[in-house]
């Protein structure tokens, strides 16, 4: 292996301590703590967890985590009446409504009840036309975390290949159009993609965010390129990536770990929206290139 592991984790924690320092300055003005709420319906394990986690990662930044657990069978104008008191609370800065749900619900529908201004996962149609307009907004999680990485990691990346495998909603679209806003030259390949090769031949920056175990093989990169793998695929018990690692490590020249590369970066920038939410809320002012 000749790449340098990119330390997610440790990345992670540092913007959540950044996020964190910001917190007594906001409560000294507005006299309270910004605040996110969390709606996880039904019982769903891996669900569960992360919303644990998000909880916990919540309060450790000093802020406040409003947890809401309906039952599985809950209706939809129930799940919906939820969303509007959560978007009349003032308390509230930020809403996240814990997908997926359960099959009679209809998720879109959810989504965009939630006050664009609270949608901290970036998931309202408002907020994709935001980010691909330029304008302020809120950006989901997962892209904004593998962008700070390859800035950490690259500087400025004005000029540079980039290739995004995977279109989906919540990472590969938000990908291409934050890449695209950062003056890379975009690719949006996918599964369905011809000869996948050819194109991460040129790539300086791959992100391999498709859903499919070791997809992506070292001997198709460009060497020294900075390989940001998103994939979580459960095999045999095991976390593996959408990157076949070990032959990766032998060419690229930066890589993310699975698990500890990109995993940690989500739930610290849900922390980092939540603060930006609640300070526009509030009309305080913040840097928010500083966090
Ligand atoms: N399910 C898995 N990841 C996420 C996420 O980032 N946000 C929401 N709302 N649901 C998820």
């Amino acid at each position: 292996m000749s790449a340098e592991l990119i330390d997610g984790k440790s990345f992670a924690a540092g913007l959540r301590a950044r996020v964190a320092e910001h917190v007594p300055a906001f409560q000294k003005v507005t006299g309270r703590v910004p605040g996110l709420a969390v709606v996880l319906v039904g019982e769903d394990p891996a669900s569960a967890v992360y919303v644990r986690s998000k909880g916990k990662a919540t309060r450790e930044a000093g802020m406040e985590s409003f947890e809401h657990r309906p039952a599985a069978n809950v209706s939809q104008a129930e799940l919906l009446a939820l969303v509007d008191t959560l978007n009349a609370d003032p308390a509230v800065d930020g809403i996240l409504v814990q997908l997926p749900l359960p099959n009679h619900l209809d998720a879109q529908e959810v989504l965009l009840r939630i006050d664009p201004d609270k949608d901290v996962d970036g998931f309202h149609p408002v907020n994709a036309g935001r980010l691909v307009t330029g304008l302020p907004g809120f950006v989901p999680c997962t892209p904004l975390g593998c962008l700070m990485l390859l800035e950490d990691r690259l500087g400025d990346l004005s000029g540079l290949d980039a290739v995004v495998v995977g279109r989906s909603n919540i990472v590969g679209k938000p990908m291409a159009a934050l890449l695209t806003a950062k003056s890379c030259t975009v690719t949006i390949a996918h599964s369905r993609t011809r000869n996948l090769p050819h194109y991460l031949r040129h790539a300086d920056i791959v992100v391999a965010a498709v859903g499919i175990d070791h997809f992506v093989q070292g001997d198709w990169l460009k060497p020294g390129a900075t390989v940001i793998d998103v994939g979580i695929n459960r095999v045999d018990g095991k976390l593996t990536g959408d990157v076949d690692f070990d032959s990766a490590a032998s060419v690229a020249g930066a890589i993310t770990p699975v698990p500890g590369g990109v995993g940690p970066m989500t739930i610290a920038c849900l922390l980092r929206n939540t603060l930006v939410a609640a300070h526009r809320r509030e009309g305080v002012p913040l840097d928010e290139r500083a966090i």
